[in-house]
């Protein structure tokens, strides 16, 4: 009877993710979604330094590359730090906030009293050899001021700064300072139009407004000098690159955006024009970027951030872009690079014009002035006598003037992006260049999370393979500035709370030849004994590295795969814990060489992504069970167990039995490694009374879960058609729902996570919490294959026993409820899609149904914590044990 019910509420979640499933609104490019290969938590961290002061908001940061000092500015101060060792006591430190009074003025302008008011340094860098230039917002009215490096102090009184810095913390600033004159692009003033300029000394230069306006509520992200001066045959200029994105002029056939990506460029030496252009730059161009995957329709329009590569020359130069969606609520990032010559194409190409003043712009095709529009002047232009721009002819100088925009695009290498990433906002950037032990050249990727999460990447091939993704911070957090240095061999990171500092690579944290080459880290490699840091090797002929394909070089390595031994009781449910350390890895077990055929519904097994459960063991399972992590189509055996199921088995632990007949309880009889061996099994907790659990109550708490249930999916439903492109496929420790037939036909790509796909036939208990063990201690350390379970965790159920608990007459602890589905608060957005919305947990009912049972804002502890075993031992509390209680609600089994 409880058995058909139970069926009933596993039908009724199947059916509900399923026509959540059909609700889909878009295809997803899932098969491009990259997954990070190594989770590490915050606490897992290795070699980490942080820097923290009573200053909040760490913006700026400034280091060269020879420097020891770490320059970092932060809300009302500025600091200088040791760059071997952010955390040293070293620090010095500016103190510059805005005063009272400036503060109440602020107000008075109905500022923001938490944000706004403050003086937040958005600029920080270098003005000559002995000091540095900054200017801060100063509650809404910018000064500058000039630092004294040496003695690291205001070397005069703040000037003013109002043409150089934007007013508030959030605007869209960037700024240079070349050959000591400061070109600054920002929208300054709370309503003035955003402009691009050379300040003092003069001549200074501003975009121009009338009749055409070049700039377009532009919100820019970066600016970069290229020195094309530097060996050119022409005589050619240095220029100066500026990335933004902002409103959207043209309109293309195919789609049109509220907002574009663009970039501009101007010519340094440009003096402005005599009579037309006068103090404006006459060499101003800008182009679009795309960035796009135009099969899905997605076009990302949002350029959040530039990094700048250098190359041997300049002309080698290369811009990386993150983009993301417009669609403010959903969360997507795709990485994007273009070259120098791209850029330069575009500016070569056909012009754009709008015709009548309205919105039609088209391109141009009527005839050129010459010299041609918008170009700097090169030896060509002096020989006519034209060595400044104020020499330009006029019409050349209105030609200029309104057309600002190339008619061409600049398109992407490859026409597409590097990386794709669904749920995750990458905030900033960093690329490193290495080469690998095959003689190659690999760009390397240090990309921030508005969640404070740092993803480093290397490119093979022209896409992105994520090698790892490392929690920086308990208390998410955009990370607002991101640093290399090769010298100090480190990555600085500032965020609203603080800076941390993280050596490049951690390459001991892959313990096997295996887990070190499929890495595919190009800092690591395989020395025989350990995973070491290329750098730091003399001799580097007998290293294995493998990052084209992350799998050769292992074959005659020594690996060996530890045997545990485990007997257990017949009708017992047996975890053999195997957890896999990569994300990208699947399990695979066998059963005395064979490979155990589908972990379905009736089979008896079940796989959860740390483990293997027998349920109710039967005598002929006994064997030995081998777990394979496959990656990379290699299988790599981790821990085999001797499992004997017998009859006769005696308790395996000397707990007093009690009467109740209806008490069990669950024990890990084995912590994993980063608990003791020594530490006594964790505490049974106090057991629901036997009251609780006869069948009528049983029956009321089924039907009033399945009505929960009902409700619940209709909700759910209604949110994933909603928001259906967010789905979180979340690889983070949650458990996720999925439903049955995959929309998306598999795909060739090795990035993709295959865990998504898995048991595609039934839901799953997902778990990718692999850094966590199971008792909840979470160590991000990347586990040793053969290590990381000592005494071969498993869970059993010992019947009838219990620790007698002194609260066992206090009333029976309520069934835990599914809470009311939790509408994210106002000040998360709603990026994070279902994820916020989706139950996060489930809970193995009777029989073979996992029910959802709870919410992961609910949570205290955190989800990211959660691993098999420990829902498992939290399941097992609550059932009863089959051999000493009649089962009425077993027979579905
Ligand atoms: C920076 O820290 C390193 C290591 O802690 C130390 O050796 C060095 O002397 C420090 N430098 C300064 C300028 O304090
Ligand atoms: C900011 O303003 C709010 C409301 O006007 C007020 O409650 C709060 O105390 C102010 N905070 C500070 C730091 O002045
Ligand atoms: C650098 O600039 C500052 C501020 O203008 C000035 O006082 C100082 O003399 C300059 N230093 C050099 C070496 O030119
Ligand atoms: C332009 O350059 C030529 C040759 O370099 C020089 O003779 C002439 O004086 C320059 N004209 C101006 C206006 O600077
Ligand atoms: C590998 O590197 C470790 C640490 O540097 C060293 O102790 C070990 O001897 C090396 N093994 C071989 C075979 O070189
Ligand atoms: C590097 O190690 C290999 C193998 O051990 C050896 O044959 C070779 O001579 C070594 N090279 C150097 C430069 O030490
Ligand atoms: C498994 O254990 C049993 C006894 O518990 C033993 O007889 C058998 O040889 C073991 N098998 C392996 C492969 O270790």
């Amino acid at each position: 009877m409880q058995g058909a019910r139970s069926s009933a509420v596993r039908l009724l979640l199947l059916s509900c993710c399923v026509c959540a499933a059909a609700g889909y609104p878009f295809r997803t490019p899932l098969d491009l979604d990259v997954t990070p290969r190594v989770t590490v938590l915050n606490s897992g961290l290795q070699g980490c330094r942080r820097f923290q002061s009573s200053a909040a908001s760490y913006s700026t940061m400034l280091l060269e590359a020879d420097s020891e000092r770490l320059f970092v500015g932060a809300r009302g101060a500025v600091f200088a730090l040791n760059a071997s060792d952010i955390s040293a006591s070293s620090a010095l430190t500016i103190e510059w906030e805005a005063s009272p009074e400036q503060k109440r003025q602020c107000l008075l302008k109905g500022k923001d009293n938490k944000t706004e008011c403050f003086n937040h340094i958005r600029f920080l860098q270098r003005f000559n050899s002995t000091h540095l230039y900054m200017c801060g917002t100063h509650a809404f009215r910018p000064l500058c001021a000039y630092i004294n490096e040496e003695k690291f102090v205001m070397s005069s009184q703040p000037e003013e700064g109002r043409d150089k810095c934007p007013y508030g913390p959030m605007t869209g600033f960037t700024a240079l300072i070349i050959d000591q004159q400061m070109y600054t692009a920002s929208q300054y003033e709370f309503r003035s139009f955003p402009d691009i300029r050379r300040n003092s000394p003069s001549p200074t230069l501003k975009t121009e407004d009338a009749p055409t306006r070049w700039l377009n509520e532009a919100n820019f992200v970066g600016s970069a000098l290229v020195r094309e001066s530097l060996g050119s045959s022409t005589g050619d200029d240095d220029k100066i690159y500026y990335f933004f994105t902002e409103k959207s002029q043209e309109q293309t056939t195919t789609y049109s955006h509220s907002r574009v990506a663009r970039v501009a460029r101007i010519c340094k030496g440009d003096r402005g024009g005599r009579l037309t252009l006068q103090k404006r730059w006459t060499s101003f161009l800008k182009a679009r970027l795309t960035c796009s995957l135009p099969e899905y329709d997605f076009h990302f329009n949002m350029l959040r951030s530039v990094f700048v590569m250098p190359g041997l020359t300049p002309q080698d130069t290369l811009f990386y872009g993150i983009f993301g969606l417009e669609w403010k609520n959903v969360k997507a990032s795709a990485v994007c690079r273009f070259s120098l010559s791209e850029v330069q194409e575009a500016f070569q190409g056909p012009y754009m014009e709008n015709q009548d003043s309205g919105s039609k712009w088209k391109e141009y095709t009527g005839k050129i002035p010459d010299p041609r529009p918008g170009t700097c002047i090169t030896d060509a232009l002096r020989a006519r006598g034209i060595n400044v721009s104020t020499s330009l002819p006029d019409d050349v100088l209105n030609f200029v003037r309104r057309h600002p925009l190339m008619s061409r695009q600049v398109q992407p290498s490859d026409r597409r992006p590097l990386l794709f990433r669904r749920t995750t906002d990458y905030t900033h950037m960093a690329v490193d260049m290495i080469q690998g032990l095959d003689g190659r050249t690999y760009h390397v990727l240090y990309m921030g999370t508005d969640e404070g999460w740092l993803h480093k990447a290397v490119e093979i091939e022209g896409q992105l393979h994520i090698i790892e993704e490392l929690q920086l911070f308990e208390k998410p957090q955009p990370v607002n500035s991101l640093l290399l240095s090769a010298k100090q061999m480190s990555v600085y990171v500032g965020s609203p709370s603080g800076v941390v500092q993280l050596p490049l690579s951690s390459c001991h944290r892959y313990t096997s030849c295996y887990d070190c080459v499929f890495a595919r880290d190009p800092h690591c490699a395989w020395n025989g004994t350990q995973c070491v840091d290329v750098m730091a090797q003399a001799n580097r002929s007998t290293l294995i590295q493998d990052i084209q394909q992350g799998s050769r070089g292992c074959e005659n390595t020594q690996h060996d795969v530890v045997v545990r031994s485990r007997s257990v009781r017949v009708g017992d449910d047996v975890l053999l814990q195997c957890e896999l350390s990569s994300n990208l890895a699947t399990p695979l077990w066998t059963l005395d060489g064979s490979e155990l055929q589908g972990y379905g519904l009736n089979s008896g097994f079940r796989t959860g992504t740390d483990g293997l459960l027998i349920i109710e063991a039967r005598q002929d399972q006994s064997g030995l069970y081998t777990c394979f992590a496959v990656e990379n189509s290699i299988n790599v055996a981790i821990v085999s167990f001797n499992v004997t199921i017998r009859l006769d088995l005696p308790p395996p632990s000397p707990v007093e039995p009690t009467k109740e007949p209806y008490r069990f309880y669950a024990t890990l009889l084995a912590p994993t490694v980063h608990a003791s061996s020594e530490r006594p099994p964790p505490p049974a907790p106090l057991l629901p009374h036997s009251e609780l659990l006869s069948p009528r109550n049983m029956e009321a708490i089924y039907l009033s879960l399945i009505t929960i249930f009902g409700g619940l999916c209709v909700v759910l439903t209604v949110v994933l058609v909603y928001v259906g492109f967010c789905l979180r496929v979340g690889n983070r420790g949650k458990y996720s729902l999925r439903a049955a037939a995959s929309a998306y036909p598999n795909s060739k790509r090795h990035h993709r996570n295959r865990k998504q796909h898995r048991n595609s036939s039934q839901m799953e208990l997902k778990t990718i919490s692999s850094h966590c063990n199971g008792n909840g201690i979470c160590n991000g350390f990347s586990k040793q294959h053969n290590g990381n379970i000592q005494d071969g965790g498993f869970l059993q159920i010992v019947p009838g026993e219990a620790h007698s608990s002194p609260n066992k007459e206090s009333p029976p602890p309520a069934p835990p409820l599914p809470p009311t589905p939790q509408h994210p608060s106002p000040e998360c957005d709603f990026p994070s899609g279902l994820s916020a919305t989706l139950p996060s947990v489930l809970r193995r009912m009777n029989g073979n149904s996992y029910v959802l049972l709870r919410q992961s804002e609910s949570e205290s502890t955190s989800p990211l914590c959660y691993s098999f075993s420990e829902e498992l031992n939290r399941i097992l509390e609550k059932r009863k044990h089959t051999q000493l209680l009649p089962r009425p609600d077993e027979s579905s089994v």
